[in-house]
């Protein structure tokens, strides 16, 4: 069923009972979205219900991830996942489960730093400059460097052709997420920093990914440069 023939999406929430997890529910009315079901545990998945349940949102953990993208692919429904800290297991099952499935996976769900990362691609020009990632969050989080961190790696990797340090992390306080990118020549230094207010940009993010996933049906692994290119 298209979803302009409904009022809004249903959704079944992984890690409802936490941080994200509480934001998302917050804020789903106004994003057209309906959380159907809520899942705290590997084992709420038993209860959910595939005939009202339109996309899987998950926040919970990698494992959590793990878990529900096993009932994704059971149910023939789609995922998006901003659940950080995977391991290469784990990216692997991401990777298999796109084959059958759609799959939006970021390690950060917010427009700015869909920018950032667009940004990052003109960087082959100073390529010989040194590079870093700093990263600082809240002293909840669990995972070190941040999901955000290594996609930022990645893309600096990418775009000046050879290895850079790994990123390096602060922790304190409730801080929802800074990131910077440094890059530091011989006479000049350029630096781009996102900072994440609150987080409602990560959620009102994820809820605009699955109704754009619901809608492309087409089973791939997404990434937010997709969904901002197919506007
Ligand atoms: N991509 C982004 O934009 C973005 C933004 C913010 C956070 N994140 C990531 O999103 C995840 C959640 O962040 P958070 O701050 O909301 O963490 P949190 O407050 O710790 O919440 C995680 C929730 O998931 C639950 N959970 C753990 N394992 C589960 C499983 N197997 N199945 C279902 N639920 C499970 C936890 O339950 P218990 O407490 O009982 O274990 C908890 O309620 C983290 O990986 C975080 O790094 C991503």
């Amino acid at each position: 069923m298209s979803r302009k023939s409904r009022a809004s999406l249903n959704i079944a929430l992984a890690g409802a009972a936490g941080r994200m997890g509480n934001e998302i529910e917050k804020i789903s009315a106004d994003s057209a979205c309906v959380v159907v079901a809520k899942i705290d545990s590997g084992k709420d998945w038993k209860k959910a219900d595939a005939k009202i349940i339109d996309v899987v949102v998950d926040f919970s953990s990698p494992e959590g991830l793990s878990d529900a993208l096993k009932w994704c692919l059971a149910n023939k429904k789609p995922l998006v996942s901003g659940s950080t800290g995977l391991t290469n297991k784990q990216r692997k099952e991401l990777k298999d489960a796109a084959k059958k499935i759609p799959v939006l996976y970021s390690g950060n769900m917010s427009l700015g730093i869909a920018v950032f990362t667009s940004m990052m691609e003109s960087l082959g020009a100073i390529k010989d400059w040194d590079f870093q990632i700093e990263e600082v969050h809240h002293n909840q989080k669990k995972d070190k460097p941040s999901g955000t961190g290594l996609l930022l790696q990645e893309k600096l990797v990418q775009a000046v052709s050879k290895s850079v340090p790994e990123p390096s992390s602060l922790r304190g306080g409730g801080v929802p997420g800074i990131h910077t990118l440094w890059a530091m020549g011989p006479e000049e230094t350029l630096t781009i920093t996102h900072t994440a207010f609150n987080r409602t940009v990560f959620a009102r993010g994820a809820l605009k990914a699955a109704l754009w996933l619901f809608d492309k049906k087409q089973a791939g692994l997404y990434d937010l440069s997709d969904l901002y290119s197919h506007k």
